[in-house]
């Protein structure tokens, strides 16, 4: 009879061994996916057995992960914003800076008390469900070209409760968005091909993650400009734009949301200080 003592062992061992930089914690995240408990719940019960079953899960999922894999797509699931997000290979793994995206839209909406949101690339319906969820009052209509990731989207509103007021159109930026919202949430596409070339033998997300979630043209910026060449005709007047970008990026974004709107614009920063979010507020 093996304990979970001795699984969490030999995973975190195998881990290291991977150079998995995070194999502890790893390890004891997919021993309690696989026992079905929390990981607070696990480590109050390290002396019970692990059954065969569970053991030999446990050993695959160990193997995906010192290969590189995601822990989020190895439980199929990712916390964001405080709530539990199916992710699985066709959509991102939503990340922790998005939360600031989500928080600046969300703000305007309480101070504004509008109601009608676009998430452009909603991806795993992160953004759209978290603004939802929070908001009561607001609608979102959210986007996505790639029918996959709608359908994990679909999924998560109706976990989460909010699948009445999260309308999922399949299409290309806000084509599918004929009325005007007042609130354009995006997190798009927004690496240089070269930074995902070579990733495959890393430890990132990226490296698993559709290409057509990440990369977007010869400066990063291909979906984002061409996105915010479509608010004038659909962000309405008084109406705030969200967009996520890699910091570099964000001064260029600023004064392209700027003088496209034209906007007053703002840099939000990420946990870690980085220039992470742009906020374009139409006169
Ligand atoms: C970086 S992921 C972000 C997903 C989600 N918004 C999040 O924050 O986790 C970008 C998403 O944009 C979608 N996308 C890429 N090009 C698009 C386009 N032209 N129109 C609509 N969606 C697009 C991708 O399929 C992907 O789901």
């Amino acid at each position: 009879m093996t304990e979970r003592s001795d699984a969490r062992a030999e995973a975190a061992a195998r881990l290291r061994a991977a150079g998995d930089p995070t194999a502890a914690l790893d390890a004891d995240l997919l021993l309690a996916h696989v026992c079905g408990v929390s990981k607070e719940s696990l480590y109050a019960h390290l002396d019970e057995p692990i059954g065969d079953g569970a053991l030999r899960t446990l050993r695959a999922l160990v193997e995906r992960r010192a290969a590189g894999e995601p822990v989020a797509y190895l439980r199929g699931w990712k916390e964001f914003f405080g709530l539990r997000v199916a992710v699985d290979a066709r959509v991102l793994v939503p990340r922790p800076e998005t939360e600031v995206l989500v928080e600046a839209a969300l703000a305007f909406l309480r101070e504004t008390g509008r109601r009608l949101v676009a998430d452009v690339g909603t991806g795993s319906g992160a953004i759209a469900v978290a603004i939802a969820a929070a908001a009561p009052g607001a609608r979102v209509i959210a986007t996505d070209i790639s029918p996959d990731a709608l359908e994990v989207a679909r999924a998560n509103a109706a976990a989460h409760g909010v699948a009445e007021r999260v309308e999922l159109r399949c299409g290309d930026l806000l084509a599918p968005v004929r009325e005007e919202v007042d609130v354009v949430t995006a997190n798009l596409p927004y690496l240089r091909p070269e930074a995902v070339e070579h990733l495959s033998g890393d430890r990132t997300p990226l490296a698993f993650e559709p290409r057509l979630a990440v990369v977007a043209g010869p400066d990063g910026l291909d979906v984002i400009r061409r996105a915010v060449a479509q608010l004038p005709e659909r962000l309405a007047a008084g109406g705030a734009a969200y967009f996520e970008c890699d910091p570099p990026q964000a001064d260029t974004v600023a004064a392209l949301l700027g003088s496209t709107l034209p906007a007053t614009t703002r840099v939000l920063r990420d946990l870690a200080g980085s220039p992470r979010v742009v906020e374009g507020k139409r006169a």
